[in-house]
């Protein structure tokens, strides 16, 4: 089973839409690869610039969260509409920063991923575990935890569109990249989950991404193993670097 590879930049709270536009017109000439998914994740306010920017060129679009109503009196969210309406196909869905600051647990993850599917929006699913759960040994236990309450009541047929994203928290923004091979045990073991809860069919197509201190050079021997689709890249994912993380 071959599975497209995606690598996916998560601008986080960085980027006006001056700055977005500005970034994509550095990028876009020398991302040509059409074997791999990119995708870019601008703050909400800079999507339709970049939406705007990437015409013509094979960098995709995704949105860094969503609400899981549809409208209504929930002051400060972003609806599914309105990301489709602009054109925006991916969504970052509980990013451990998320769960960290803005108190996202696995039951609202779930309730997001299901309501991104419901839109044909594609959720990057992230999970993984703390520092202090990686001492603990419970690394494994948790993050099969959150891939089950995440995909829960998702049926077989959208579960294979997920792309989920190992992220684990203390390589987040740290320099310190989890090793390959750490990297590849967690994603592994959430292909194994995932063909638990569906089918090894199911688990064959769902991309895992690694996320953690991806940059220029850590990227291919990370991106070549056997269970890691891709990466999702935060720092590097900012500036030029980003176009030798996407032509690992
Ligand atoms: P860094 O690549 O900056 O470590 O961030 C990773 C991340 O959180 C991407 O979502």
């Amino acid at each position: 089973m071959m599975r497209k590879k995606i690598v996916a930049g998560n601008w986080k709270m960085n980027m006006s839409p001056a700055k977005a536009v500005a970034l994509i017109g550095t990028l876009k000439d020398k991302i040509n690869v059409t074997d791999v998914d990119v995708v870019v994740c601008p703050p909400y306010v800079a999507l339709p610039a970049v939406l705007e920017a990437v015409k013509g060129t094979n960098i995709q679009v995704g949105a860094q969260n969503m609400y899981f109503e549809e409208s209504g009196a929930y002051t400060g969210e972003i609806a599914p509409d309105m990301l489709v309406e602009l054109g925006v196909k991916y969504v970052i869905i509980g990013h451990s920063e998320r769960r960290q600051y803005f108190a996202e647990t696995d039951v609202t993850v779930n309730k997001k991923v299901k309501k991104a599917i419901e839109h044909k929006l594609v959720p990057i699913l992230c999970v993984g575990e703390s520092l202090e759960e990686r001492e603990q040994g419970i690394t494994i236990d948790l993050v099969r935890l959150q891939t089950k309450v995440a995909l829960k009541d998702v049926a077989a047929e959208d579960a294979k569109g997920v792309v989920i994203a190992y992220e684990p928290i203390w390589a987040i923004g740290t320099g310190r990249t989890a090793t390959s091979a750490q990297a590849e045990e967690v994603c592994k073991a959430i292909r194994e989950v995932v063909a638990e809860i569906y089918s090894q069919e199911v688990a064959d197509a769902v991309r895992v991404q690694y996320g953690g201190s991806v940059n220029g050079a850590n990227a291919n021997e990370l991106f070549n193993m056997g269970n890691i689709d891709g990466g999702l890249v935060g720092g590097a994912s900012l500036k030029e670097e980003f176009v030798s993380i996407v032509n690992y």
